[in-house]
């Protein structure tokens, strides 16, 4: 993948790109990155690339030219119109989803703005979208691009040790990561938690999976809407009384139990209970909510619910000759 940024200050970019991981990744051409000075494209007399404002108000804006020429050089030498963002405040908050989609791009331009901005008709001419890192202002798209540029880096095969080690992390699934350690086994009298020195991968994967939902439960319930649970992950985040504060746990509980209900011909509370390991009043509440979407049907007091067929499932075959 080749990126190529932009900017008038390709000296402070480049001083980034030019350390640790990116340097690596560059250094063994794992990806292209190319940082090209805007301000050698003026036609200024002066070597100005911007100028006061039209309709009054302070600071400087980059003119259209300078970048508009920059732009057409890059096009020229790639032979093609590449993909173009602009680090703007304005624009699409990132996300690591927004991140692996462009990371799979093979060419894409980052344009960074300084001072107070940059001539609109510029921007409607070349732009296809508009980023930015949050809801706060910089004194330029040049930090933005580089956090896009290492973002998007990272996720390139060969950059990281193991290509699933992004998988596991935080945001990737929306879920926040887990907590690491490494020696010394007790430092400041906090010991690593037990289980990571046991050796035993699968009580560690299960704690792991459980230190992220819970981390995400604490810190960041919003993304939990988003995140694939299994019935196992929700009944764990339903020990913790945060989860009163997301009701659409049990929605998606009620999700996976109909997956399986489907799947059977007859359900009750106690084949639930032991299917799932839910306490036996979740699993009526279960049966209850599927009986409202029409999954089971009525309950008949000791007996087990029968399960409905699905609508759309039953269809008559029609032979040739008809
Ligand atoms: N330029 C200035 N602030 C910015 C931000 N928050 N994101 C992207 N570009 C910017």
């Amino acid at each position: 993948m080749r990126i190529d940024i932009l900017t008038l200050f390709p000296e402070m970019c480049e001083a980034v790109l030019s350390e640790s991981i990116l340097k690596r990744a560059r250094g063994a051409g794992l990806v292209e990155i190319h940082c090209r000075d805007i301000r050698p494209y003026t036609k200024d007399k002066h070597h100005r690339v911007d100028d006061s404002p039209y309709g009054g108000g302070f600071g400087l804006v980059m003119q259209a030219q300078p970048v508009y020429d920059c732009y057409r050089a890059l096009c020229a030498e790639l032979g093609k119109k590449p993909h173009l963002i602009y680090m703007s405040p304005a624009g699409q908050t990132l996300t690591q989803q927004k991140v692996k989609a462009l990371s799979e791009m093979d060419n894409l331009v980052l344009l960074c703005g300084h001072y107070e901005g940059m001539d609109e008709r510029v921007l409607e001419e070349i732009v296809d979208e508009e980023v930015s890192i949050g809801d706060y202002v910089l004194t330029g798209g040049e930090l933005p691009a580089l956090v896009l540029a290492d973002s998007i880096t990272r996720m390139q095969p060969g950059v990281l040790a193991a290509d699933e080690a992004f998988e596991k992390e935080s945001h990737y699934d929306f879920l926040l990561e887990y907590p690491q350690y490494t020696k010394p086994p007790v430092w400041m009298n906090r010991a690593v938690p037990e289980v990571l020195l046991t050796g035993h991968h699968g009580n560690i994967d299960r704690w792991q999976r459980e230190q992220m939902l819970e981390r995400t439960l604490k810190r960041r319930p919003d993304l939990l809407q988003k995140a694939q649970l299994t019935a196992a992950d929700i009944l764990y985040l339903r020990t913790f009384p945060e989860s009163r504060d997301c009701p659409f746990l049990t929605d998606r509980l009620a999700d996976c139990v109909e997956d399986y209900v489907r799947t059977q011909k007859k359900v009750s509370p106690t084949s639930l209970q032991r299917k799932f390991k839910m306490e036996y009043a979740l699993a009526v509440r279960m049966l209850d909510i599927l009986e409202q979407r029409g999954v089971v049907s009525a309950y008949e007091k000791g007996k087990p619910r029968t399960v409905l067929p699905s609508q759309g499932e039953e269809y008559v075959e029609i032979s040739e000759t008809e």
